[in-house]
């Protein structure tokens, strides 16, 4: 891979930074700002280099239209806030301000253009749409560097085609992240355990099949566990159910089987009486979850206190942990023991404790942990979980000499 020591002097260039600045933002406030804090080594990088920086990036999927809700603004005060400088941000990204800002850019300056995905083109189905757009974009400085690592998966305008047209490298964020994925993926110290949740087994279906090949060992929990609880025969109440899956996961059942890989799966869940922060709840092994005083009414929103013990025990004997996806509803304060007691038991591993995914990243940040806990949190979710599952990434791909 093409990395940024690799590009020809950087004095007086100016260079574009593709970064994956899609934050989570409530009432317009920057609820997480990993993604941001982690692209300012790179920014410091080509700064310290005496470049000027062209920032571009998406915030959430606005459709191909302007849309105030997902205007980059308030990361661009933020990232003035972090940096401590002053930022140009253009309202537009290939527009006339855009083209101006960049034209009046000096040595060791800094700015960031609105939202990409504003343009239709950056996400267009059809390639000529999207080096059309890639060219306008070229147009603005001499030279590409790629640290969206988030949104590596996704063949887009700014990930793939632009890296085609100017002098490009990966940035630090992108090298580090690839780094982590490869001692996950080519060069695994084991016992290897994989943590899964989050809601649908039907997102993870892909990597949980590939991963049963590679791991020691998978621990699965969150909303998905019923589709596996529900497939082994037991009842799971009116807790999510993908039973479509059912089959899915029955082969995913017999290739463990045959592989000798065991998936480890909730053995106690917190049943409630309704999806609420300050329902009624009740503890009931897996065995009968219509046990309890909720009948087949009852809602499964976290494991129990059991499985959180017995999830952190099959932790600490590893040497290799990744995890993505909170194992309930960790917002609701009663529902968030089981991810507080995985996110403990990764930070208290010797071994290498990798935390992937912008949701799974946050949620550990909003239970109090502090970065340095884990070897690693990769700023990519659905880009790590592919990695992960051995498919080519075009945003990398594109980088490889
Ligand atoms: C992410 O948050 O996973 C990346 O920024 C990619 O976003 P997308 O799923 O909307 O393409």
């Amino acid at each position: 891979m093409r990395t940024i020591s690799d590009l020809p002097n950087l004095e007086g260039k100016k260079v574009l930074l593709r970064a994956d600045f899609n934050v989570p933002m409530e009432n317009g406030e920057i609820t997480d700002e990993g993604r941001i804090v982690s692209s300012v080594p790179t920014i410091r990088y080509l700064l310290d280099s005496g470049a000027s920086v062209i920032i571009i990036s998406h915030l959430g999927r606005p459709e191909g239209k302007p849309d105030e809700k997902f205007s980059l603004a308030p990361v661009a005060r933020r990232l003035e806030e972090i940096l401590g400088q002053s930022i140009f941000f253009s309202e537009d990204t290939v527009g006339s301000e855009a083209r101006g800002v960049s034209k009046a850019l000096m040595p060791g300056g800094v700015a960031l253009l609105e939202n990409l995905r504003f343009n239709p083109a950056e996400t267009s189905s059809d390639p000529v749409v999207r080096l059309e757009f890639a060219k306008k974009l070229a147009g603005l400085a001499d030279l590409l560097v790629s640290d969206g690592f988030g949104v590596v998966h996704r063949k887009q305008a700014s990930v793939f085609e632009l890296a085609t047209l100017l002098p490009s490298a990966a940035g630090l964020l992108i090298q580090k992240e690839v780094e982590v994925m490869h001692r996950l993926t080519a060069d695994v110290e084991r016992p290897y355990y994989v943590v899964l949740g989050g809601s649908k087994v039907s997102d993870k279906l892909g990597v949980i099949e590939s991963l049963i090949g590679k791991v020691d060992g998978l621990l699965i929990g969150g909303g998905m566990a019923f589709t596996f609880l529900a497939a082994l025969g037991h009842r799971v109440g009116a807790s999510l159910l993908e039973e479509d899956q059912i089959p899915n996961v029955k082969n995913c059942f017999a290739k463990a089987k045959e592989l000798g890989v065991e998936i480890f799966l909730p053995t106690d869940i917190l049943m409630s009486e309704k999806f609420s922060a300050d329902a009624a709840i009740e503890t009931a092994s897996v065995e009968n979850l219509e046990s309890t005083k909720f009948g087949a009414q009852g809602i499964g929103l976290d494991i129990g206190p059991e499985t959180s013990k017995y999830f952190a025990s099959l932790i600490s004997k590893a040497k290799t942990v990744f995890w993505n996806g909170p194992m309930g509803v960790f917002e609701f304060q009663a529902f968030s023991g089981g991810t507080k007691a995985i996110a403990q038991a990764l930070s208290d591993l010797e071994g290498l404790s990798v935390v992937g995914g912008g949701d799974s990243a946050a949620a550990v940040r909003s239970l109090g942990f502090e970065d340095t806990a884990f070897s690693h949190i990769s700023t990519g979710g659905g880009a790590s979980l592919e990695f992960l599952e051995g498919k080519l990434l075009p945003g990398l791909e594109v980088l490889n000499d």
